[in-house]
């Protein structure tokens, strides 16, 4: 029985169409999860949406609908974005859903009977952008002399009865678990920030709502709302099937955006350790998409970059190649129609289509649409080999680290030296004077494009997928696990077409 791996996006509110930034996360975490896969786990793969609390209730009421009609409409819009990227969750989750509602009152039952929530009263500061509350100290004022939190984000003074986590109980438990456990939370920066504002004192937390009640009511508190982030944040064991299953917990890996991390590595593995849970094993948290002036992309500032109408002008596989090549993982990564031009261009267009067109083009033509026999290789030959063949170790690591970038970097080294060999062979001009040499060196391009395809997978797996079909290697061979059995000699090969256009004008937005 191969090893389980359960790997989930943070879920979307559900206040707006999905906008780039939302595809970012799906689409790295996507690659993550194939990586996975193709290297032989069991994945559970779970996405979905974040459907209730404050924000959603008044969005739904300013446009005359309830929050059920407006939660089940971009539901749909988010699984249509999904599928057009390729994103191959397991699982959609939607906070609306009965299912979830029995995972979070059983969990609040649990946190109960460990003597973990009180009651008393809520007075302070609340960010309903952020579903979060702040202190006094916590504000900063803006230009306009207002008190806003520290994103930036208007707040509202709130006061009303509420139940409460007693979280400060959890501070040393939570600073020991930090210390023990260093791959708990990525990058250093994001881990170093958290174990910061631990160590400065943790206040309990107000886990209940009674001002509107769009919400998983507290099981046997009469008009009290479960707080939407101790909801939102359920989903991870809902996704599994918990309380009934649970045999994919812990998870492996919650990828989030970096504006989340609290929430993730300090109040939900201390709600866990209430719970006597185990502890997700890791958290990531990946920078932010940002428009050419440097903005965060997001909904509530109105810059958004549409995904749908950026797929449809340069194609899906091209977008993820984009945003997964262009930062490295972790940091902010500024979105140009310039810069995603360049790229699909250089690399994908250039580099690996045309390498793959001249020798797929050739090969029809000059071995009858079969894959030629090896024959005995040349130095240079075993050379590209060789370095074809140590790439799955360095590209393993970039992929268990995190670092989707990294691994891409890797793989189009190697495109670059097969682009240099190729040229460097010249086996159009072998066809007449070493027809055997001419079989060599297309024998090896063919069978490095092999790997380059098998390895493309996470990444532009629409693509990847044609690349292998025209070297006629069937479904069941472009796993990790055949990477090292070679491509067949006398194997036929389907028709072909260009692997990628290239992209002459971009007018997305
Ligand atoms: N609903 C919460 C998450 C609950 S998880 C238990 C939420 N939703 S969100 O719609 O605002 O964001 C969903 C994810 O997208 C988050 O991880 C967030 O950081 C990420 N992004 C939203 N805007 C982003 C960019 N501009 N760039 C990259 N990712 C950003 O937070």
């Amino acid at each position: 029985m191969s090893a389980r791996y359960y790997i989930t996006t943070a879920i979307s509110y559900s206040n707006g169409e999905p906008h780039m930034g939302h595809a970012y996360e799906a689409i790295a975490t996507d690659a993550l999860a194939r990586f996975q896969r193709l290297s032989g786990k069991q994945v559970l793969f779970a996405t979905g949406m974040d459907e209730h609390g404050q924000k959603i209730n008044t969005i739904a009421q300013d446009k005359g609908l309830s929050p059920k009609q407006m939660v089940d409409a971009l539901a749909l819009r988010f699984q249509e974005m999904g599928k057009m990227l390729a994103v191959s969750n397991d699982v959609f989750i939607r906070t609306s859903e009965a299912r979830h509602h029995k995972a979070v009152q059983h969990l609040w039952r649990l946190l109960e009977e460990n003597g973990d929530i009180y009651e008393d009263f809520y007075s302070g500061w609340y960010a309903v952008r952020e579903e979060e509350f702040y202190t006094e100290a916590e504000l900063i004022t803006n230009e306009a002399g207002e008190k806003t939190a520290p994103s930036g984000a208007p707040v509202e003074w709130v006061e009303e009865p509420s139940y409460f986590f007693r979280l400060s109980a959890y501070q040393q438990k939570l600073l020991d678990y930090y210390q023990s456990h260093p791959d708990f939370i990525s990058p250093p920066g994001a881990r170093a920030e958290i174990i910061g504002f631990v160590r400065g004192g943790l206040r309990d937390l107000s886990i209940t709502r009674t001002s509107f009640d769009w919400g998983i009511p507290a099981p046997g508190k009469k008009g009290h709302i479960i707080y939407v982030w101790l909801d939102a944040l359920i989903n991870y064991l809902t996704a599994i099937g918990w309380p009934d299953d649970d045999r994919f917990w812990p998870a492996n890996l919650h990828i989030i955006g970096k504006d989340i991390t609290r929430f993730h590595a300090v109040y939900w593995p201390a709600f866990l350790l209430s719970a006597g849970l185990a502890l997700p094993k890791r958290i990531y948290a990946h920078g932010f998409v940002l428009t050419a002036s440097g903005e965060k992309m997001s909904k509530s500032l109105g810059n958004v970059v549409d995904p749908f109408s950026l797929a449809a002008h340069c194609g899906a596989d091209q977008m993820r190649y984009f945003f997964l090549r262009e930062t490295p993982f972790g940091e902010d990564g500024i979105y140009s129609e310039e810069s995603i031009k360049r790229r699909v261009n250089s690399d994908l267009a250039n580099d690996l289509g045309n390498l793959a067109q001249r020798c797929l083009t050739m090969t029809h033509r000059a071995f009858a649409s079969t894959v030629p026999e090896a024959g005995a290789f040349a130095a240079e030959d075993k050379a590209l080999l060789m370095q074809a063949e140590k790439l799955p170790v360095a590209f393993n690591a970039a992929m268990e680290s995190i670092r989707p970038d990294r691994a891409l970097a890797l793989i189009f080294a190697l495109v670059g030296e097969t682009n240099r060999y190729f040229a460097s062979q010249e086996p159009w001009r072998l066809a007449k004077t070493d027809p055997a040499r001419q079989a060599a060196v297309l024998y090896l391009t063919l069978e490095v494009l092999r790997r380059l395809g098998i390895m493309l997978q996470p990444f532009i797996p629409r693509a990847a997928g044609r690349l292998l079909d025209y070297l006629g290697e069937p479904a069941g061979r472009r796993d990790f696990a055949h990477l090292d059995k070679k491509l067949a000699g006398g194997q036929s090969m389907p028709d072909f077409a260009p692997l990628f256009p290239r992209m002459e004008k971009t007018d997305s937005r």
